[in-house]
């Protein structure tokens, strides 16, 4: 499928994802990036098209609102970044301010687009624009924990040192510090974690998994990465192209992003991620999976998180 994806905010994650996505035969075949500032997203566009020799043709511009006419996907990354210290949650008023100005000129020319939604805190902005946009819930996608379960299985790989295709494991919840494992979904090849570990004793020995560590190193590795180069953006956009190209595949996948709740597992009206099937036709529906009682109760503690912070937001 040729594709027309636009890219509102050029800063370090957007003009990541546009370059990922120029570089890699994605899909796309057109790439428009949106910016309140118009020489940074023009010298980012000259930067990644003076490149683009080495793929199939691809097209990438600077663009104003009309130009994201008819995209397919709109992925949203304006806003300010989280800088070392602040929570999130800080950031909150004012992306959701950013949000409500550039919603009404984005849905008016890509009213069918599928919009992935990447500006923290993600699962508000996400929960926001599904209340102010107008367009379907179906089509609307929190990048949510897709990011920190690609933190999860990486830190998982290098314990047991396997591939991570080989791992199942997930992030719940929150994009922040409220996010859980459901240690109970996860498996390497169908073994669960530690009985792996006694499977492969005197071939392979492992130090016994530290769960609580496994934890904390999903919930602190955001904030790792600002304290030494001051922001995230190779991790999210690997995510996020990734979650285009299931969004222009044929068939439907698993993955664990923010959408809104509708009484799955006792969570109602908050975005929030759990496993959720995502193809061409956006998001079809959140996958029910047996969760532990423990487990449902982080669910409903991460979901009430982010209720106390809309009921505080001016929406
Ligand atoms: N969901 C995730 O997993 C994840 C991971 C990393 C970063 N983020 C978030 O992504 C967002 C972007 O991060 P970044 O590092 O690229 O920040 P950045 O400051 O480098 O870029 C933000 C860009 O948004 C632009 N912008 C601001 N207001 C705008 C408007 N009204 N219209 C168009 N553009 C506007 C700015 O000019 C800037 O270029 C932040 O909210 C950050 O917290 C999310």
């Amino acid at each position: 499928m040729s594709a027309k994806i636009t890219i509102i905010g050029a800063g370090s994650v957007g003009s990541t994802i546009a370059y990922t996505l120029a570089m890699e035969n994605s899909g796309a075949s057109e790439i428009v990036l949106i910016d309140i500032n118009k020489e940074k997203v023009l010298g980012e566009v000259m930067d990644i098209a003076q490149g683009t020799f080495f793929r199939d043709p691809v097209s990438i511009v600077a663009g104003d609102y009309e130009d994201a006419k008819d995209s397919d996907i709109v992925i949203i990354t304006s806003g300010i970044a989280r800088r070392p210290g602040q929570t999130r949650i800080e950031l909150t008023q004012t992306n959701v301010n950013i949000l409500k100005d550039i919603t009404p000129k984005i849905v008016a020319v890509a009213p069918n687009a599928k919009y992935v939604i990447v500006s923290n805190p993600v699962d508000i902005m996400t929960y926001v624009f599904t209340k102010i946009s107008g367009i379907p819930e179906s089509h609307i996608i929190g990048s949510g924990t897709i990011l920190d379960t690609a933190r999860l299985r990486y830190g998982l790989s290098e314990h047991y040192k396997i591939a991570q295709k080989n791992i199942h494991a997930y992030v719940f919840g929150e994009h922040g510090d409220s996010a859980f494992i459901p240690w109970s979904l996860t498996d390497i090849s169908g073994a669960p974690m530690e009985r792996y570990a006694e499977i492969m004793k005197g071939t392979m020995d492992f130090e016994p998994l530290d769960r609580e560590a496994m934890t904390e190193y999903v919930h602190k590795a955001g904030g790792e990465v600002i304290k030494r180069k001051g922001a995230t953006f190779y991790a999210v956009s690997a995510s996020v192209c990734q979650l285009c190209s299931l969004l222009l595949a044929s068939s439907d996948s698993v993955a664990t992003v923010s959408t809104m709740m509708h009484g799955q597992y006792g969570v109602d009206d908050v975005c929030i991620s759990t496993l959720t099937l995502v193809g061409p036709e956006g998001v079809k529906c959140k996958l029910p999976v047996a969760l532990t009682e423990e487990e449902t109760e982080k669910l409903h503690q991460s979901a009430n998180t982010l209720k106390d912070v809309i009921s505080q937001i001016n929406l």
